[in-house]
């Protein structure tokens, strides 16, 4: 039933597109349309209170916007039963930005507060047979980005790490030839747009991303637990909203789990639940797309603090006005003014923020001020970043990626 949806999913991308150009997503209209469900105060209050944990600040300003049954799986946790938390990335450039983290640092969160195992995939495989890139290359970008999730600190004791290209195989593929002895070449081209063009590897692919949803895919991890649910975090650029659909190579998007869940009951298994993030936007505001050929698009984990001044000072879209005088009399407008979101996303301080909001909205504050504060900020939290990566060693890699059972993973 749920791919039914993807056909009109994809009419979707047209309102969000329009809207988009003013520089603010209308993520209410995101919700409806697309069926899933809305992350409120009540299941963050509820998460809070299961998890005796305050809410992390992408909870709590509804960053993370968005469900598929997250309810499920809390009422189950509430009963005593566990879940796992599966989520993932596509190797396709050496340095991640900021963006790229929101995913990790929420699923970091959640693994530590529900005190739950943890499954990352890293489709080398998806990026060999979507970008121009050799095998080789695929795989030492797999490794490279590992050490990135990794600095993010993952428990090595509950998180198992994985390339495709290692991985698929026994009881994972049996999964993934599950998967995809359910999905008919129809059902697929209301994921990827037109297909009859596409090489026959993609057509494989998106039961390679299914199958980690599955916990029998992990026999070293869930023996004998088949019915054992998954929490997908993921974000919304995977709904690929953003760009015309046919052009659109994210292969993590939403449609890609709806074809999941629909497959699921089909072949003896739980739905997985999902739980998924807005769109980051990129310095120039949220009708553009961050871009791995623009570097001056988006913030680097490998950013130095200079580079960071230089691009929010020059790049950051800001809505301040002409000139002061203006800018008094009529503040910021915080819908489409990138380093407000930026600071939204990363300033840890409600109260704060709050004050900031006030003061820039109402004129009281200048861009310039605001832009002073998040280059602290980023400066700091990429910093942080760096020094945790200097720390991963090769034998760490090794450990994540070892396909041996973590005892304490539940503990
Ligand atoms: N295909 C995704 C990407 O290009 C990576 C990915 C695989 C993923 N499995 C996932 C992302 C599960 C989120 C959740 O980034």
């Amino acid at each position: 039933m749920e791919t039914e949806e993807v056909a009109a999913a994809e009419q979707v991308v047209t309102p969000f597109e329009v809207s988009a150009p003013d520089g603010a997503i209308d993520y209410d209209k995101l919700v409806d349309r697309f069926g899933c469900q809305r992350i409120d105060a009540a299941i963050v209050d509820r998460i809070a209170r299961l998890t005796l944990c305050p809410p992390h600040r992408f909870l709590r300003r509804g960053i993370f916007f968005a469900h598929r049954d997250l309810n499920k799986i809390l009422d189950l946790y509430e009963a005593g039963e566990k879940f796992y938390l599966y989520t993932g990335r596509g190797p396709s450039s050496e340095s991640l930005h900021l963006g790229h983290l929101i995913p990790f640092m929420l699923t970091k969160y959640l693994q530590d507060a529900f005190m739950v195992p943890l499954v990352i995939q890293l489709t080398d495989d998806e990026k060999f047979l979507w970008k121009n890139l050799t095998i080789a290359e695929c795989k030492r970008l797999a490794r490279e980005n590992a050490k990135d999730i990794i600095a993010c600190g993952f428990d090595v004791e509950r998180t198992f790490i994985f390339t495709d290209i290692n991985y698929v195989g026994g009881a994972f593929f049996e999964n993934v030839l599950q998967v995809a002895n359910h999905v008919t070449l129809n059902n697929l081209r209301g994921i990827f747009g037109t297909i009859l063009e596409d090489r026959i590897g993609k057509v494989i692919f998106p039961a390679i991303q299914a199958a980690p949803s599955f916990p029998s895919s992990f026999p070293h991890l869930f023996p004998g637990n088949d019915q054992l649910r998954c929490l997908i975090p993921c974000a919304i650029d995977q709904f690929c909203i953003i760009g015309v659909v046919s052009t659109c190579q994210d292969t993590a998007r939403d449609p890609y789990f709806r074809m999941t869940r629909d497959v699921a009951p089909k072949i003896g298994f739980q739905k997985p639940s999902l739980i998924e993030s807005r769109f980051f936007p990129a310095l120039q505001g949220e009708s553009t797309k961050m871009s791995a050929s623009d570097p001056n698009s988006a913030i680097y984990v490998t950013d130095s603090s200079e580079q960071i001044k230089a691009k929010v000072n020059k790049y950051a879209f800001s809505s301040g006005q002409a000139s002061v005088e203006l800018h008094r009399k009529l503040g910021g407008n915080l819908d489409v003014d990138v380093p407000i979101k930026y600071l939204n996303f990363f300033l840890e301080d409600d109260d704060e923020l709050d004050h900031i909001k006030k003061e820039y909205s109402e004129g009281r504050m200048l861009t310039g001020e605001v832009k002073q504060r998040l280059i602290a900020v980023l400066s700091e939290l990429v910093a942080r970043h760096q020094r945790a990566r200097a720390q991963v060693t090769e034998e760490m890699v090794d450990a994540f990626m070892a396909v041996r059972p973590r005892p304490n993973m539940f503990g």
